[in-house]
């Protein structure tokens, strides 16, 4: 089984089909520079893929047809959140990042999509954004179109702020809008606990409640710690401006902040936008305590994971 690598996502043929893994991603470092004359903020962040996966299916249509179906894994979607619904038809991101890739690329190739979702919705994870990221990656490769970076690149811009991250390789500080991506090594694997809570935030609505920086934060210190593969020192730095105004959105913030508390862990935050919240641990094997002990809190949906560094 001969697996391709295109930034964070792994694809590999399986008969007819192309099947693609899309990780989610965690924001270790987070500050809102300035909002901009377009209405998005100006970021600095630091974004780290991790194991916790959707998988897309794609197989070719040759009457140029573009046909897609989603099961979510059972248990994800229990939110009764608006924002926690997955979008179907035209609307997902998948369906978007095929439509522009076809139109721009010219190709007159259709595809049948399937998207299986694990990872959790509007839950600060990107989940989407990795599945648009895959889809195009994944319709490239279908459709043997050339291996143009500067259109994907160009095409996930589009598509979404933290779309790039995910053809980029790995770990990575990303800024303007999100789509300047500068790859950040990591010294170590971290093992990480993720929750997600059963109520997520909409980002644009978390962004509205966010004031700028007046003393910005700067991601220099963490990235030399990820790099020397310090976690203690990324702990201690974690840091993520959107926090306080989600914590205003949404009780479920403030709350796993203070079950991280009672935890001996380097450092717990916020992802993204959120809701979803982790706790950097210090090996894998306390990722797993600590996971097994939040699942008994009942707190949401509850995972061990590892950053994972571009090519795993
Ligand atoms: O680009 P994306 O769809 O991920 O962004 C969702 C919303 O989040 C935007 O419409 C905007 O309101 C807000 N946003 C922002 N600045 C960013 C990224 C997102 O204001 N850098």
């Amino acid at each position: 089984m001969t697996w391709s690598t295109r930034g964070t996502i792994r694809i590999r043929r399986r008969g007819q089909r192309l099947e693609a893994w899309a990780p989610a991603k965690l924001n270790l470092f987070l500050e809102v520079l300035a909002k901009r004359p377009d209405g998005y903020h100006e970021l600095e962040t630091l974004m780290v893929p991790v194991t916790l996966f959707d998988t897309l299916e794609l197989e070719e249509d040759p009457t140029g047809r573009i046909e897609f179906s989603s099961q979510v894994v059972p248990g994800l979607q229990a939110a009764g959140t608006s924002t926690a619904v997955l979008p179907e038809g035209a609307e997902n991101l998948v369906v978007r990042a095929i439509r522009l890739l076809r139109q721009r690329s010219g190709t007159s190739s259709g595809a049948v999509v399937r998207l299986t979702k694990r990872i959790p919705i509007a839950a600060g994870l990107a989940g989407g954004s990795s599945d648009a990221a895959a889809a195009l990656a994944a319709a490239r490769r279908l459709w043997r179109l050339p291996r143009s970076d500067a259109l994907l690149h160009e095409l996930a811009a589009e598509l979404g702020s933290d779309v790039p991250f995910f053809l980029g390789g790995g770990s990575a500080v990303c800024r303007g809008r999100g789509e300047r991506i500068e790859p950040a090594s990591s010294g170590a694997p971290l093992h990480v606990v993720i929750v997600s809570p059963p109520a997520g935030l909409a980002t644009a609505e978390v962004f509205r409640h966010c004031r700028p920086a007046e003393a910005a934060h700067r991601v220099v210190p963490l990235a030399q710690a990820l790099a020397r593969g310090d976690v203690v020192e990324v702990g201690r730095r974690l840091f993520n401006r959107l926090q306080a105004p989600a914590e205003q959105l949404s009780g479920w913030v403030g709350r796993l902040r203070n079950e991280f508390d009672r935890l001996d862990l380097p450092g717990h935050q916020m992802s993204g936008s959120g809701t979803s919240y982790f706790g950097l641990c210090r090996h894998a094997a306390q990722a797993r305590r600590v996971a097994g002990w939040l699942r008994a809190r009942g707190i949401g949906k509850v995972y061990a994971a590892q950053t994972a560094a571009g090519c795993w």
